[in-house]
Order: structure tokens, then sequence, then C-alpha cells
């Protein structure tokens, strides 16, 4: 049997519908029913009940935005650095692998090759840098997992929201047997407030930059595949390999969906955090390669994005 932590949550439902689909046996786990943030109460239910993995799909997103994670620090704390490190002692203490849904957004920019050397540029949306961007440049490459997270406490600028996950991953390294699958800016067909493809129609002036994403589906499916296949433990970056602008997927938009609206863009960073952002955000490349190399099948960015819009399920 599979622990399925946060299974009430955006995350945690496509775990669990991916879970049903391969007819797995699973027990999804609310803080209703045990308040598995206690560490007492995690390893008692992990004892009686012995799963042979735990999946750990719950943590505090800021909603609408990691603006909310600024309001509740101590929330933020808690739910993405000390329920890691809780389930962490509790899986080790009872002999449980288990698998942890970090986040991509421990990064900003990308990386970038020169001749003789390779620099760490993080801002992308520099004229010069989205300009290789948009002609997809080999001089672009993403973070991968031996990178140390540059938009943390360590590093900051950051937001709460960002140091709290990097700080999760921080406090889990090394004890027992674990993943920390790295998701990136999820999306899919179905239109939901969370859905990066229903943000982007939503917003009333987007805000354009480059970032690595994941599908929802595919994030799940890919993070289970290793699982299933006794991948070595360890940090993965699980997203659609590649690299999106956010101009790029407004043209597929309006393409695929033909919306009545017209997008907008906002000017630059400055109009942006003034007007509709308040703490730092993460924009950034990931190199999702040590996936592929484990045997893990994802499609590509574009394939992903091309069959999400144009499969769309309005809500
Ligand atoms: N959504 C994104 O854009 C995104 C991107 C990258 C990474 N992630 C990561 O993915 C994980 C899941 O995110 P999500 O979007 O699925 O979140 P969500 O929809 O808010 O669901 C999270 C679930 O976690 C449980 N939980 C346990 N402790 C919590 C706490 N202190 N505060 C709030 N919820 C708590 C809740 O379930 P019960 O109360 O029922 O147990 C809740 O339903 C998080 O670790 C997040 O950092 C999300």
């Amino acid at each position: 049997m599979i622990l399925l932590l946060g299974a009430t949550g955006y995350i945690g439902e496509a775990f669990a519908k991916e879970l049903e689909r391969r007819k797995k046996k699973f027990v999804p786990l609310s803080r209703r029913q045990v308040d598995y943030t206690r560490f007492d109460r995690l390893l008692e239910f992990l004892r009686a009940n012995q799963p042979a993995f735990v999946l750990n799909a719950a943590g505090f997103t800021g909603k609408p935005n990691v603006d909310a994670c600024e309001l509740d620090k101590a929330g933020t704390l808690l739910g993405n650095t000390l329920l890691p490190q809780t389930i962490a002692h509790a899986c080790v203490a009872a002999g449980i692998p288990w698998g942890h849904v970090s986040s991509g957004c421990i990064y900003s920019g990308a990386k970038i090759s020169e001749p003789g050397k390779v620099r760490v540029e993080k801002d992308l949306a520099k004229p010069e840098l989205h300009a290789l961007a948009e002609k997809k440049s080999p001089a672009i490459l993403g973070f991968t997992e031996a990178d140390t997270p540059n938009f943390s406490f360590r590093d900051q600028p950051c937001s709460f929201y960002s140091g709290t996950k990097a700080l999760g991953e921080e406090a889990i390294a090394g004890i027992g047997q674990s993943y920390i699958w790295r998701l990136r800016i999820p999306f899919d067909e179905f239109d939901n407030k969370r859905n990066y493809l229903s943000k982007v129609q939503r917003y009333p002036k987007v805000y354009e930059n480059v970032n690595s994403i994941s599908h929802r589906a595919d994030y799940v499916s890919a993070c289970l595949d290793l699982w299933e296949r006794r991948a070595p433990f360890g940090i993965y970056n699980v997203t659609n390999p590649g690299y999106v602008t956010t101009r790029h997927v407004v043209d597929l938009i309006e393409k695929h969906l033909k919306p009545a609206r017209k997008f907008e863009f906002w000017q630059n960073d400055e109009e942006f955090y003034k007007v509709a952002a308040k703490t730092p955000r993460s924009n950034c490349v990931m190199d999702a390669s040590k996936l592929l190399a484990a045997g893990v099948k994802i499609r590509g960015v574009e394939e992903a994005l091309e069959h999400a819009l144009k499969n769309w399920k309005p809500e």
C-alpha cells in the first residue's frame, strides 16, 4: 500500500488519479483524519499500517499566489520545511522510503554557455537573454540537480515561499531513503484557477519571462515511474524537457482557444512589481536530463502544451 499525504490538494489529487489508473492500492490521508504534521501521530500511523512507500504532496502554497505566503510565514515554514522534516524522520524511524513534492522555484534564471565558461544569469528578462531564449539557443542551459539553489534564503532575494522550499530540501537531505521531485508551474488541459494556462488567460496583463514547466499528469506519472523503476533515491527535476517564453504560451492559447480578449503584457519588471506582485518571482530553466537518464519517458514541453490546449476542457 502507498500512503498519499495531501491528496486533497491540486497535486495530490493528480497523484490519486494516476494511482487509481495504475490500480495501485493507496490510502489518501488528510490532516482532518490524522494530523500527519505531528511526528508521533504520523509514526504511529506508519507503524500500524506499514505502507511500502509514502508520497508527500502536502505543503503550503500561497493562494491565489506566493504573495499570500508573505502574510503567513509561520504556516509557510510549517508546511514546506517542518512538515517534510517530520515526514523524513518518521519514515526513517519506520524504515519506509518516500517521495517529496518540491519545487523548481528555488532557482532564478539559467546557465549561459559562453566560449570557455558557463555562467549563471539570474534575470532572463534582459533583452539579449530573452532573444536567446526565443530562438531556443543552445547557449541556454537549465539548472541541474547538482546546482545549488540561487533563489533561497541563502542566496537572496527570494520569496518566503521559495526560501522555505529550498530549506525543506536541505532539512531532508541525507535522512533515510527519499526522492525529491521538483515540480515547476503545473499546467494541463483542465481549466482550473491553479492551472498555469488558466492563470495566463485570466491575468489582466501577462508577465513575460522564460520558464520550464510541468504538465501535471506527466509530472505525477514520472514521479511514480521513478519509484516503480526503483531509480536511485535523490533529487530529480521533473519538468517537461525544454522551456517556454510567456509570449509563446500566449501565442499557443490564441492559436488553439481563440479567446475573445486581446493579451497585454506588463511593460517591464518595474511596472509588474509596482502593480501586480509583491514578493520576487522565480523564473527559471530546469534541466530534466537526469530524469530521462533514469529511463523515465516524458513529453517535451511543446508537445505537452499543444496537447493540453488541443484538449482544453473549460471549467
Ligand atoms: N501548485 C503549484 O503551483 C506548485 C508548484 C511547485 C511545487 N508545488 C508543491 O506541491 C505541493 C502541493 O501543492 P498544491 O498546489 O497541491 O497545494 P494545495 O492544493 O494547497 O494542497 C496542499 C495540501 O497539503 C495539505 N497540507 C498539509 N499541511 C499543510 C499546511 N501547513 N498548509 C496547507 N496545506 C497543508 C492539505 O491537505 P490536508 O489538509 O487534506 O491534509 C492541502 O490540501 C506543495 O509542496 C507545493 O509547494 C506546487
